[in-house]
């Protein structure tokens, strides 16, 4: 970054330090720089973990010189403490959260309108190459769904893929489970009923990260996958009936699954978002959800409210239909998207898909690895 376009600035007796630049102004507080300064007094060499401690800083700090040399912002603090930040690194920090260009919001005609290709990768290519693996965790998080094709036809098939990101999660129903019709289901994914557009297991704590669902085979007739993208229709119900988009990120409905041996209960709203507004995370699942017995009014609001959503969830406008076929098998952020299938008829044929659960923190660290990687190969080439 050319330091010749950037001009500093002390603000409020060196509380602040104000950078101008053509991309636009930022302002740093100077306690914030103080505890960040990247040097060996303020952060462990080996770990990145801070050193001192940041609590019993002075609250009055302030910066008492800054300049720019050679690509770096050069501080002195009123602690005497001299730190030089790369430009570049800090800048990054501090737009990160002011952009969400990492995510494509989409709708069915997104995918028509690419003639039909979807976020796809070759289970082969993904499990021995680093960057096909890089590549498939970029499609999964841009748009919240990625379908492996040549997924061994064994039980466990989709395992040895599994284990390049991190651990199968162990629930109740075990690692990688079935899903298929049984007599007596202990839960109704287990029967031939259609499933309505959802999140799965809500009322586990953490709920599940990513979906990994394999079918070994899907001969019965029906039985279709259906995919929406849940932040796109949170987004859609925030421009379209705020009030209705303010009830669904307000009231928190109890989620329940029991069974003769598990009590699992939590508790969250549909729409749910971080400090800065941003939809983080969507739940729907008619089949476990339990509001509370709020007052009326608010009752009413919030099933006006889910109406309207659910009304948005399960339109053709919103939804991605595909026929999973034996060897391919969905990847899916149960914090964003929203999943079906159409309801199937044994007479047709037999349907066996099998499903996993695995963490977002271990998604998310296989998928920063790889990206540092990747940076690391392009500079030194
Ligand atoms: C589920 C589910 C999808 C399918 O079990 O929660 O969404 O295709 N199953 O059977
Ligand atoms: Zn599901």
């Amino acid at each position: 970054m050319p330091s010749a376009n950037i001009a500093l600035s002390l603000l409020n007796q060196g509380q602040q330090l104000h950078l101008t630049r053509t991309e636009g102004d930022v302002i740093f507080d100077a306690l914030w720089l103080r505890e960040r300064a990247p040097d060996a007094d303020t952060l462990d060499a080996l770990t990145g973990q801070r050193l001192i401690e940041a609590a019993e800083l002075p609250l009055n700090l302030s910066i008492t010189d800054a300049t720019l040399e050679s690509g770096a912002l050069k501080l002195v603090f009123s602690d005497d403490h001299h730190a030089r930040f790369p430009l570049t690194a800090l800048m990054t920090e501090a737009t990160a959260h002011e952009v969400r260009d990492d995510l494509t919001l989409w709708t069915s005609e997104s995918w028509a309108a690419s003639h039909d290709i979807i976020p796809s990768t070759d289970f082969a290519t993904a499990l021995d190459d680093d960057d096909a693996l890089l590549d498939m965790l970029d499609q999964l998080s841009r748009f919240g769904f990625v379908r492996v094709s040549g997924v061994p036809g064994t039980e466990d098939g989709m395992k040895a893929l599994i284990h390049r990101i991190g651990p199968v999660r162990q629930t109740n129903w075990g690692g990688i489970a079935d899903v298929k019709s049984v007599a007596n289901a202990y839960d109704l994914t287990m029967t031939q009923r259609g499933l309505e557009p959802h999140t799965d297991n809500p009322y586990r704590d953490p709920i599940p990260g990513y979906i990994w669902l394999h079918c070994l085979c899907n001969a019965a007739s029906g039985g279709d996958s259906r995919l929406v993208d849940g932040f796109n229709a949170a987004e859609q119900l925030r421009r379209q009936d705020p009030e209705a988009f303010a009830s669904l990120t307000e009231v928190t409905p109890g989620f329940r699954y029991h069974d003769a041996t598990t009590r699992l209960e939590s508790e969250g709203p549909l729409i749910e978002l971080d400090s800065r507004g941003c939809v983080k995370r969507v739940r729907f699942s008619n089949r476990t959800e339990r509001v509370p017995a709020l007052a009326s009014e608010t009752l009413r609001r919030y099933y006006a409210a889910r109406q309207a959503f659910y009304r948005l969830i399960t339109s053709d406008a919103l939804t991605l239909h595909l026929k999973l076929e034996p060897g391919q098998m969905l990847i899916m952020d149960n914090y964003r998207l929203f999943h079906g299938r159409s309801a199937f008829q044994l007479e047709g044929g037999t349907r066996h898909m099998r499903q996993g659960y695995v963490d977002r923190d271990s998604t998310a660290s296989r998928h920063l690895l790889l990206r540092d990687l990747r940076h690391t190969q392009k500079a030194t080439a």
